[in-house]
């Protein structure tokens, strides 16, 4: 038996903020921000729309795809850096909306690598048999911590939820093999600051790490997995810019195509970047029946994290 990924969903706020809005707010260019980050528009959720009810919409649907009633969810895992509240978890608010009520509830703070903490967390317990089905998402209101002064930052950032729900799969299919990392020395380079809430980060050092890890973990997964580079059918890189996620692909060699860019409609969704894709991929036929695809993400910690997954 494997473990997998049985269905997915998304949602995306309807509200789009293009990088000429940001020209109004603060001392930046379309040009600058295309062509530094890839980025050309992204969401921001309306007032009313938390971090919560994001993760509720994108859960609804991958649950609908999966084919699983919510009373039969064993466990959810809730990845995110901008919780409604530091408690309840917004697992606990999930599994109460909708209705999962048999379902343990934990969120996972890992930052953009938490989807990945999150699915490989799952596969231990779906792996022991503890558990049968595992909701997964990772979902983020980074409008809210983001500080709308700081070009630096304000550019970068996107609304917006991912989910999967994760159960047995046949044989040689699901997760192959997986790398989660930490290197907690490097926390000074991206955190929320406690007095103003606001995101900061030091953007070369955070570059510099992304650039190197994402490759280094890509390939470990791929020839743990007695894969080759060029067995990959589909990379989802962690969406933060396009640079990082080109340098990547272009170390392991896989084709334009081949690779998830929604950055440039959505930027930066700190943990819900990779399964907003993997939603969207899956949805758009990119990703197909025994594709075998590689996920990667790094983040505030700092943290890291890859998996190799044959669909
Ligand atoms: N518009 C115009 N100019 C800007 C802007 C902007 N929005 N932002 C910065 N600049 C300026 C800087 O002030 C600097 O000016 P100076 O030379 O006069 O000081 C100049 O542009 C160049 O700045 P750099 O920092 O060298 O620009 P760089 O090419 O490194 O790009 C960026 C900056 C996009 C932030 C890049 O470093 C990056 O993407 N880093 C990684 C960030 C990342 O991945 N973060 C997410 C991690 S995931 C998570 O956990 C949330």
């Amino acid at each position: 038996m494997g473990v997998g990924v049985l269905g997915t969903g998304h949602y995306i706020p309807s509200n789009v903020v293009t990088n000429k809005d940001l020209e109004k707010r603060v001392d930046t260019s379309d040009e600058w921000i295309r062509t530094r980050t890839g980025i050309e528009e992204r969401r921001i959720a309306e007032d009313d729309m938390d971090t919560s009810d994001m993760a509720f919409h994108a859960a609804v649907h991958a649950l609908e795809d999966a084919n699983v009633k919510a009373e039969d969810i064993d466990l959810i895992l809730v990845a995110t850096v901008t919780p409604d509240t530091p408690f309840p978890s917004v697992s606990c608010m999930l599994q109460d909306r909708l209705g999962a009520v048999k379902a343990a509830a934990m969120d996972v703070s890992a930052a953009c690598a938490g989807f990945m903490y999150g699915m490989i967390t799952a596969k231990q317990f779906i792996e022991t048999k503890v558990y049968k089905h595992v909701l997964v998402v990772g979902t983020e209101k980074l409008s809210k911590i983001t500080d709308w002064s700081d070009r630096n930052t304000c550019v970068l950032f996107g609304d917006g939820a991912g989910a999967a729900v994760m159960g047995e799969v046949p044989e040689g299919k699901g997760i192959l093999s997986f790398e989660l990392g930490a290197n907690g020395a490097g926390g000074e380079h991206l955190y929320q600051d406690v007095d103003s809430g606001h995101l900061q980060m030091n953007g070369r050092e955070v570059f510099k790490f992304a650039v190197r890890q994402m490759p280094e973990s890509s390939v470990k997964v791929i020839e743990e997995a007695g894969c080759k580079r060029e067995d990959v059918d589909y990379l989802i890189p962690h969406q933060a810019n396009i640079r990082i996620m080109e340098a990547a692909r272009e170390k392991l060699g896989i084709s334009e195509d081949r690779m998830a860019t929604s950055i440039k409609r959505y930027g930066n969704n700190s943990s819900a970047s990779i399964p907003m894709a993997l939603s969207e991929s899956v949805q758009n036929g990119k990703i197909k029946d025994n594709d075998l695809v590689v996920l990667v993400g790094f983040g505030a910690g700092l943290t890291w994290g890859a998996i190799a997954l044959r669909w």
